[in-house]
């Protein structure tokens, strides 16, 4: 079987301007990050997604870019980039970068020759229009901060077409030179020692405009393009897509994905938020069993937070409502009509046993988990900056000055000082002191997890027997690696369950991780408990046969 690390990887996204400093000039930079990865290795993920790292005149926290070939010289030399991808492969971890080509920086070069004049060689890697285009101000992906998706250039004497803000011009991507030039882009940072890309807007990239035909083979090309240059490189892609284009965009030569391996998993993102809210595993167990089956190699992104707002856009009108009644109740928690600008500890209402049950359940559910820094700690957000930036705080190190994210005075963003989410409470130093962090228990966890390689490479199916509503009982198997079955109480009720139907299955059952000390489970699965917000992963077989291991490795608090 070939082997496919991202199917067993645990994912942590980064952006290196808020994760360490190390020049006390304020930003982190990847010199920073580097002196980092022994935080990160205990905490055991295989896998570092960095936001964008390019030059940027920074008004989309980076997601302008305005030289695809360079580092950000606030965040360090391409040599202290060489340095990060070595240290970070001494580790056993694989760093993977945004590649942001859907658009540009407004002073990009490749735009600024372009508005300069109709012969410009670059003129066409932009949309323009000379008349002012009917759907100006349809599409726009951040209502509230963008009022039109057209904007008129005095320099250029034409229109010009952004999906997203005016300073962010589309590139044309149906020109084959842009095609071209996004594969050199991509095999660039991967001869550099890359293993793959979060590709943004992967959507966009394919649909040059609302009125072309999304070209998929783009994608088949780019996949090969990459896999010649390195055969184990790996493309993760954002794409709020729905169950019948999921099968597009993975792609499928005889029963392979031979697109796109790794699609974030937004449709489950959504149905967690909402099975929370309700305290309801209904809307997981829709979920699962909406998912398109998958062609061999294409593997979910699983995620609860991420670096931009919870959305919510795909949910009815009445599971949003209840979801910001839950988790977003104030106006200004909320952003775009559609999401909220809020961590997962503060939205639980800091109640440890709900965090654990959340990420315990994201974790247990089928794909790879992709977790977003700082949540490993139960950081809150600031609500006092604007739009998304309210979770983009600096990561909380210690009780000291600046939460030791930086020695500087002038900080790249405020660190969140106040409250119970402040630093001098919320901070790794603390945590990893005490066994019974937040910080520990994911350390344990994560170190779980990568012993139950069945959840990345298995099969995930909801268990088919009579449960609570607010139970989510869930099996991972894969024929060779073994079977796990997976209990989380989504209520604060105490229940008993009867898995005596997996007996068959079960060979020495015995439970990996828990909320707290359990009687040792019963050979006949027939009177498991679960306690308020409890959860319960239970090996029910393994790869070795029958063995001994069990009981001395259960319980996942000792
Ligand atoms: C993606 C990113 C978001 C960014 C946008 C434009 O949605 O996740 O942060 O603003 O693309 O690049």
């Amino acid at each position: 079987m070939p082997e496919h690390w991202y199917r067993e990887a645990v994912v942590y996204c980064c952006d290196v301007e808020t994760f360490q400093d190390s020049n006390g000039d304020g930003v982190g930079d990847f010199p920073g990050l580097t002196s980092r990865l022994d935080y990160l290795a205990r905490l055991g993920i295989t896998c570092l997604w960095l936001n964008p790292i390019h030059p940027t005149p920074n008004r989309d926290d980076g997601y302008d870019v305005a030289d695809f070939y360079a580092v950000d010289p606030r965040l360090g030399t391409l040599g202290d980039f060489a340095e990060l991808l070595h240290e970070a492969g001494n580790r056993g971890i694989r760093v993977i970068i945004d590649l942001v080509v859907n658009h540009t920086s407004d002073q990009h070069p490749w735009f600024q020759s372009a508005r300069k004049s109709p012969d410009s060689p670059y003129r066409d890697w932009y949309l323009w229009s000379d008349k002012e285009p009917e759907d100006r101000y349809e599409g726009m992906v951040f209502p509230g901060e963008q009022n039109e998706t057209w904007t008129y250039d005095r320099t250029a004497k034409a229109w010009y077409y952004h999906r997203f803000y005016n300073f962010m011009p589309d590139l044309n991507t149906a020109n084959p030179e842009v095609k071209d030039e996004i594969k050199r882009i991509a095999a660039f940072w991967v001869q550099l020692g890359v293993a793959g890309f979060r590709m943004d807007a992967a959507p966009f990239v394919i649909e040059a405009s609302p009125q072309q035909p999304k070209d998929f083979t783009f994608l088949t090309d780019l996949r090969s393009h990459l896999q010649w240059r390195q055969g184990d490189s790996v493309i993760l892609a954002e794409a709020n897509v729905g169950a019948d284009e999921v099968g597009e965009y993975f792609g499928d030569a005889g029963g392979s994905a031979n697109r796109l391996h790794m699609l974030f998993d937004f449709a489950l993102n959504a149905r967690l938020m909402l099975a929370l809210a309700r305290g309801d595993a209904e809307p997981v167990i829709d979920a699962l069993r909406d998912t398109p089956k998958l062609p061999e190699g294409a593997q979910w992104a699983t995620f609860l937070r991420n670096h931009d707002e919870v959305d919510l856009s795909k949910l009815t009108a009445e599971q949003r409502a209840d979801v910001f009644a839950e988790f977003g109740p104030e106006k200004e928690m909320q952003l775009y009509d559609r999401g909220i600008r809020r961590r997962m500890a503060p939205m639980l209402g800091g109640d440890r046993r709900r965090i654990e049950l959340a990420y315990a359940m994201q974790f247990s559910l089928r794909g790879s988990p992709v977790i977003r820094y700082g949540e490993e700690l139960g950081m809150g957000e600031d609500l006092s900056l604007t739009g998304r930036d309210a979770i983009r705080t600096p990561m909380q190190w210690s009780p000291g000055a600046n939460a030791g994210f930086s020695g500087g005075k002038d900080l790249v963003r405020p660190v969140i000082e106040q409250g119970e989410y402040g630093y001098p409470h919320v901070n790794v130093v603390s945590q990893q002191q005490n066994p019974r962090s937040l910080l520990s228990w994911f350390e344990r966890m994560i170190r779980t997890l990568r012993q139950c390689p069945e959840v990345g490479l298995g099969a995930c199916s909801v268990v088919d027997v009579p449960m609570p509503r607010h139970v989510l009982a869930h099996q991972a198997d894969q024929p060779d690696r073994g079977a796990m079955v997976f209990l989380h109480n989504l209520a604060d009720e105490d229940v008993t369950v009867d898995l005596s139907s997996l007996g068959k299955y079960a060979e020495y059952p015995y439970e990996l991780l828990a909320d707290k000390d359990y009687p040792p489970v019963d050979d006949s699965l027939s009177t498991i408990s679960l306690a308020g917000y409890g959860y319960r992963w239970i090996r029910l077989r393994d790869s070795h046969g029958r063995h001994t291991g069990g009981q001395t490795t259960r319980g996942g608090l000792a």
